[in-house]
């Protein structure tokens, strides 16, 4: 298959406009100093809606679906903080829709964050007990129940906002990234992305290899176990090679999902992400967050430390956003810096 037959296959597929892409692809020459690498940053935090971050991409599909079934609300889940549900409140109301969201409790649930933008936002909200955030379908379908008894339509968007759909968004954005690269001029030896349920790391994945991109993409998990990864990975690549008419048999090329930088849990700041998430802004001045894109920085600043990369590599980091989330972990980020001998006044 050829690189304009997966841009028409894509072109097939309805999309709403969320968001001005392309998102920068820039060089960190600090970092880049400090580690002796050619260190690259694809900033998928300043997409342009609502505080940035991968969901618009993936909402651009699902919400182009939801437009056209006629639907007045879009219904999402996720964890208090999730930054899926703002970002799909952020996106109906752009469309002129309304929100509702099932969250479940947990210990975030203070009015901050992301939580206060979804309540900003005006979103219809309802917390949940369970201790599964990745769990919350049936609550969600009984919820479009509720709705559709009370006159809405309806449209209901899982978790993470992650279908085979969401993912033509990724698709979309590993193609953007293999545009750039190449308009630099840029071989990189890996590209580094988050996992979580895999949307973004499978799609990128089935892109950069359409585009000839042979180097390593290596997931960082951010919850679940490999097997589980895996299962998902299977998931997303059959449904999105349906979607795009390829051959699911296709080769695949060197890819690695890590789970060894989970922590206890999902959300767990890890030390190691608490220091990626200080070097990035002492030495950059951008901001990661403790639950994605530190835990990502964390892979590859561990496999750094290990010696997997030496001078001058190149290596694309994947800056899926998340950053709200750093104000509801305010006392472990200030714990954190003083355990790093800075002092705080405040
Ligand atoms: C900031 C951020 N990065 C990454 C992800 C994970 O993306 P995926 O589910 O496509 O692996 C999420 C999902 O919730 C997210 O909010």
């Amino acid at each position: 298959m050829t690189e304009s037959s997966i841009a028409q296959a894509l072109a097939r597929h309805p999309r709403q406009d969320l968001i001005r892409t392309p998102t920068p692809l820039v060089r960190l020459p600090h970092l880049s100093e400090r580690l002796n690498l050619d260190l690259f940053i694809k900033r998928e935090d300043l997409t342009d809606l609502a505080l940035g971050g991968d969901k618009p991409r993936k909402l651009e599909y699902e919400t182009a679906k939801a437009v056209a079934e006629d639907a007045t609300i879009l219904v999402t889940c996720g964890s208090t903080q999730s930054n899926h549900a703002r970002l799909t409140t952020a996106a109906a109301r752009k469309l002129g829709l309304k929100s509702a969201v099932v969250l479940s409790r947990d210990r975030f649930q203070a009015f901050q964050a992301n939580l206060l933008t979804v309540y900003l936002m005006g979103a219809d909200v309802r917390f949940v007990d369970t201790e599964d955030h990745w769990d919350l379908e049936r609550h969600v379908l009984a919820l479009c129940d509720e709705l559709r008894a009370g006159g809405e339509r309806p449209y209901y968007i899982p978790v993470s906002g992650t279908t085979p759909t969401s993912c033509l968004g990724y698709v979309r954005a590993g193609l953007e990234l293999a545009d750039q690269l190449e308009a630099d001029g840029i071989q990189p030896d890996a590209v580094y992305t988050p996992f979580g349920t895999g949307g973004i790391f499978t799609s990128m994945l089935l892109s950069l290899r359409e585009r000839g991109l042979d180097c390593p993409v290596v997931g960082v998990s951010v919850n679940a176990r490999l097997e589980k990864c895996r299962e998902n990975l299977e998931k997303w690549w059959a449904g999105l090679c349906e979607l795009l008419e390829r051959d699911r048999a296709r080769p695949r090329g060197a890819h690695e999902i890590r789970d060894e930088f989970i922590g206890r849990e999902y959300g767990d700041a890890t030390e190691g992400c608490l220091d990626a998430l200080m070097l990035m802004a002492e030495i950059e001045g951008i901001l990661l967050d403790p639950v994605y894109s530190g835990k990502v920085f964390s892979g590859l600043l561990a496999d750094h430390a290990a010696g997997r990369w030496v001078s001058g590599q190149r290596l694309v980091f994947i800056h899926s956003g998340g950053t709200p989330a750093i104000f509801a972990y305010h006392d472990e980020i200030k714990r954190h810096l003083v355990k790093r001998g800075r002092t705080i006044d405040a």
